[in-house]
């Protein structure tokens, strides 16, 4: 069975965050998060997405909201045309007939939806990552297979968003890359392993 998979990247006191962004700037991790998530599906918050405008070409990106017609009609220059979908009987439609071009971010493909459990990796052929915030990470962590998490050598006293704990859940598989600032260690799901 296919399952969602997770990308994130904390400090060692485990703040993923600061005031709405990430606290530090790695152009090597970043190039980590594109390699996996280029091609596939990015699953994220708005408020994550909300920090990252234009900055994720080439692959899809559905944007967890819960008031998908305030966002339309409040940041439209953000969020321009959009499909929305509610999951359900129509599940199917999104995957079938691909993510719809948002006028104002051309090249990137949107999907605003409201249903994190409803999100079925099995309907599509390609990865599905949670791409965070806290918020989101603490909600889809259990359906995750994988943890592909960075740990940057990094504290960050005054941090204010945290990744959840997860280390009763999952058991760690390797570390895919180790520099002096930062690790990328691969956690599998000990329950959907
Ligand atoms: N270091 C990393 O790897 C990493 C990765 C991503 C983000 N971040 C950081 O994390 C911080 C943002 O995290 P956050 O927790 O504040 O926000 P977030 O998780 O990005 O977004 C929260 C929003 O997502 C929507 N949402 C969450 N659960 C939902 C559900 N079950 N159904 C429908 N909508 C749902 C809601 O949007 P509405 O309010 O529109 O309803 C909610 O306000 C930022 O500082 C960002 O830079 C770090």
């Amino acid at each position: 069975m296919k399952h969602l998979k997770a990308i994130a990247a904390m400090s060692r006191d485990r703040v993923i965050g600061r005031q709405g962004a990430i606290p530090w700037h790695l152009p090597e991790d970043f190039k980590w998060f594109k390699q996996q998530t280029t091609g596939n599906v990015a699953v994220m918050g708005r408020k994550t997405y909300e920090s990252l405008p234009g900055r994720l070409p080439n692959r899809r990106i559905m944007v967890l909201t819960r008031h998908p017609r305030r966002l339309l009609r409040e940041r439209p220059e953000v969020y321009g045309a959009f499909r929305e979908w509610r999951g359900g009987g129509s599940i199917c439609t999104p995957y079938q007939l691909g993510f719809p071009r948002v006028a104002p971010n051309p090249g990137r493909d949107l999907l605003l939806f409201n249903s994190l459990d409803r999100l079925r990796p099995e309907r599509f052929s390609c990865e599905i990552f949670i791409c965070g915030g806290a918020e989101v990470y603490a909600q889809a962590l259990p359906l995750c297979s994988d943890l592909f998490l960075t740990v940057v050598n990094l504290e960050i006293p005054d941090g204010d968003a945290f990744f959840p704990p997860f280390e009763q859940d999952f058991e760690w598989v390797a570390d895919l890359r180790v520099t002096g600032e930062f690790r990328i260690r691969h956690f599998r799901n000990r329950r959907l392993a």
